[in-house]
């Protein structure tokens, strides 16, 4: 290997300390987690020292959704570069154009147009800047307790802990309660730009909306003049068992109307965890501003064509016959796993939320995520806590798990959580 390895593991950490980040060392050295990834594969990650391999079940939040290194995205990467390289932003492009088709195709409503970004959070200031500059008003509502990146105005909607030692905000933005319809009728007005919601909010512990959620924010929104931007970049590319979360609630909009978004921001999955590359979609008569400014929003790396080869091939794996009934059968796989685990450990595992493979575990209290965590780890997988509900532990398989992976993921969660059972004493059922 000519990247991986080349020097010892102690080394690399003392660099990292010294030159990249000496918090995060002394975080992961605090609790005994010294995991630097080296090779990589499937669902698998090993640490460079060899000794150590991790199911992936974090996924960077659904960047790996195919896996480590899917050979078909490796493989269009290296295509790619024999012909292309980033592009020129300011031009015309054969590959953006033909990707934005590509979403505008694969999008939960009518779609068509496509600004690129490099990540998320860029993708989700352009939705805000878009949705302001159309509106001509400054107001912003979003969830408490959700995540939409870590820019600027992608910042300003998210919460307090991650934004106020930033000093002050543009104004504008202000939060309600996910899920709760009669705080969001109180607060959205005719100064409402838009509302912004993760299909799932996972920071929060994914919880999941009751079905007739959706269409009564899109039917808030089309009172007041509203635009509704819907961040998928989680959720999206297959995640929840559809191409688009969001599609699950347009199922049930009945009644009330279908709560198609005005805009819909992706990134994470759709980079094949290969190449970096993010998007915001939007309707048609949202793109008056865009087309009398076309170079008042510019991201020299948005949209590279070298990244947009990659997520072709990404939404041709995702939009494949069979890709989304294999992300519903294992979701039903564990599903089952977590029934069980949950009637092993009643007062242990107290709430599963599942929608496909979104999951989240829950526990009593919120020591609980941090330590499922650690336990898990030292189990071989790899699963994070919400942050902004601890109680609550992230699990996102790669999507392209198969059975007998799925049963190596629930005994690793199995142990852990008669490891936590056992410390605090909480019943357990054989
Ligand atoms: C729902 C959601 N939106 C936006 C973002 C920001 O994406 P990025 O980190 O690529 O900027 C994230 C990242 O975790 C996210 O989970």
């Amino acid at each position: 290997m000519e990247f991986i390895g080349q020097r010892p593991k102690k080394e690399t950490i003392a660099s990292f300390r010294d030159h990249v980040s000496s918090g995060k060392a002394a975080f992961f050295a605090q609790y005994g987690m010294d995991f630097v990834p080296g090779r990589r594969k499937g669902i698998y990650l090993w640490d460079v020292g060899g000794e150590k391999r991790l199911i992936n079940c974090h996924c960077n939040g659904g960047v790996f959704n195919l896996g480590h290194r899917h050979a078909q995205i490796v493989d269009a990467l290296k295509r790619a570069v024999g012909e292309l390289d980033i592009g020129n932003h300011h031009l015309l492009s054969e590959q953006r154009a033909t990707l934005a088709a590509r979403l505008a195709d694969l999008a939960p409503g009518d779609l068509p147009y496509t600004v690129f970004a490099v990540g998320g959070g860029e993708a989700i200031d352009f939705a805000l800047k878009l949705a302001r500059a159309h509106s001509r008003r400054p107001r912003v509502l979003s969830a408490q307790g959700g995540y939409h990146g870590h820019t600027g105005l992608a910042l300003a909607a998210g919460d307090p802990h991650y934004r106020d030692p930033f000093g002050p905000m543009p104004p504008g933005f202000q939060q309600v309660p996910f899920g709760d319809l009669e705080t969001l009728a109180a607060e959205i007005g005719d100064d409402t730009a838009a509302v912004i919601l993760e299909t799932i909010p996972a920071t929060l512990g994914m919880p999941i909306a009751p079905p007739d959620y959706f269409s009564g924010v899109r039917a808030l929104c089309d009172q007041h003049g509203a635009l509704l931007i819907v961040d998928e970049v989680q959720t999206g590319l297959g995640r929840t068992g559809k191409m688009w979360a969001i599609e699950h609630w347009l199922e049930t909009a009945s009644p009330g109307p279908v709560p198609e978004p005005d805009i819909l921001a992706t990134g994470k999955g759709l980079s094949g965890g290969i190449y970096p590359i993010a998007a915001t979609c939007y309707r048609a008569p949202l793109n008056r501003f865009p087309h009398d400014h076309p170079f008042i929003h510019i991201s020299t790396f948005g949209g590279a064509e070298l990244g947009c080869a990659v997520a072709l091939a990404v939404l041709d794996i995702s939009a494949e016959p069979g890709f989304l009934q294999h992300v519903n059968e294992l979701a039903a796989q564990l599903a089952t796993g977590f029934d069980q685990l949950q009637a092993r450990y009643p007062q242990t595992l107290v709430e599963v939320r599942q929608l496909g493979l979104m999951c989240a575990l829950v526990f009593p209290d919120e020591t609980c995520g941090p330590m499922m965590t650690k336990l898990l780890y030292e189990e071989g997988l790899l699963a994070i806590y919400a942050n902004n509900d601890p109680r609550a532990l992230q699990f996102l398989p790669p999507l392209v798990m198969d059975a007998l992976e799925a049963e190596e993921a629930l005994g690793a969660l199995d142990r852990a959580l008669a490891g936590l059972s056992h410390l605090r004493g909480w019943q357990m059922n054989h």
